[in-house]
């Protein structure tokens, strides 16, 4: 039997098996990480290398660096993983990798290293979309979530409201027409002078501050679902560059509590309009912006006043990691999905 004749035999009785052992791996940005999920849920080790001291000292991911330390870092992430599941390479059932969407050299690090492990231990490969592997984080934080539900996809990369109809049927609602809400974070972040990655940074000091700054913006594309963020984006910016140029004092705090007030109404509307048009009363948030403490707090109140049920992941699995991909990669096995060969290769942006 060929390699992929195998593959093929392996990945259909996978099916029937009571229990699923998936090695998955994540490479799609500055995060080196490799997991071992059972059965979509049960997560026997998740190791997370962050590459965020080194891309710190840039003021954003450096796509190049990022790759080289991918490629530095991977086998130790995997020997880390095994040890922690106390499972062997033997024990595993499939290898699970994000393919896309992400950096393309990243990317490339993850699926040659998840080809090869694949195909050295004659297992399936199974090719995962970055963003469904968000939406499966929340699989394993509540393990009695099931679709149908609406979600809220909120990362550096994305932002987009999503019909959840089933683990491996999503249909798009709405989506930013031009920056992801992450970016708008990290940029406000850096015209502050705080650190990448800036959501966390911008999180905290808007504690600190009060919702009194107004800046020159008006709420772009009301009354649908889809999102804009590079007028906000310019409007701090400009406001910041204002007051710098005339010498003017500005409190930072006040700046970053008065933005993020702003983000999250515009995400919580919007995302209980959708929840109202299309009668849907459990709503997910996935994604790096969705450890958001404000974004999870406001959500909070929106659903309770709606009668919505809100699922948010546990903080370490809103950004990313690779056991969020092994979580989906069980659920594809079972939709009959993303069986891949050799000729896998990275995409820089997936469809949902
Ligand atoms: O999902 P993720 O880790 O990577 C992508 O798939 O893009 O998301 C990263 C994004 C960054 O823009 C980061 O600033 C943002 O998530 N982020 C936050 C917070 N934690 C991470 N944004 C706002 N508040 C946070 N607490
Ligand atoms: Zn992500």
């Amino acid at each position: 039997m060929t390699y992929m004749e195998e593959a093929k035999v392996k990945f259909d009785a996978l099916k029937g098996k009571e229990s699923v052992l998936i090695l998955s791996v994540e490479s799609s940005c500055d995060e080196t990480s490799i997991a071992l999920v059972e059965n979509g849920r049960n997560v026997l080790a998740n190791i997370v290398s962050s590459q965020i001291d080194i891309h710190k000292l840039y003021g954003g991911v450096v796509p190049e660096i990022a790759s080289r330390n991918h490629i530095k870092n991977i086998s130790g992430v995997l020997e880390e993983a095994l040890a922690v599941s106390g499972k062997t390479l033997q024990d595993i059932d499939a290898v699970a990798v994000t393919y896309g969407a992400g950096l393309m050299g990243a990317l490339l690090v993850g699926v040659n290293f998840a080809k090869t492990l694949a195909y050295a231990l004659k297992l399936p490969l199974i090719a995962v979309s970055h963003v469904h592997g968000h939406i499966g984080a929340n699989y394993i934080s509540y393990p009695d979530l099931k679709p149908p539900f609406l979600c809220l996809m909120v990362s550096g990369g994305h932002t987009a409201i999503v019909q959840v109809e089933d683990y491996c049927r999503f249909k798009l609602v709405g989506s930013t027409v031009d920056d992801s809400v992450g970016e708008c974070f990290d940029k406000v972040a850096r015209v502050l002078g705080l650190a990448y990655p800036g959501g966390p940074n911008i999180d905290r000091l808007a504690k600190e501050g009060e919702n009194v700054v107004k800046f020159n913006y008006k709420t772009p594309l009301k009354d649908t679902c889809n999102f804009s963020f590079s007028g906000l984006k310019t409007a701090v910016v400009n406001f910041v560059h204002n007051k710098e140029q005339k010498n003017e004092e500005y409190c930072k705090e006040d700046i970053a509590c008065s933005f993020q007030e702003l983000v999250t109404d515009e995400l919580c509307t919007k995302t209980m309009k959708a929840c109202k048009d299309l009668g849907e009363t459990k709503l997910v948030i996935a994604g790096g912006v969705g450890a958001n403490s404000r974004l999870r707090e406001k959500m909070g109140q929106y659903c309770q006043e709606n009668g919505v049920q809100l699922f948010v992941p546990v903080l370490k699995y809103c950004t990313d990691n690779a056991a969020m991909i092994g979580a989906i990669a069980y659920y594809y096995i079972l939709a009959d999905k993303g069986l891949a060969d050799l000729s896998l290769t990275a995409r820089p942006t997936v469809g949902i």
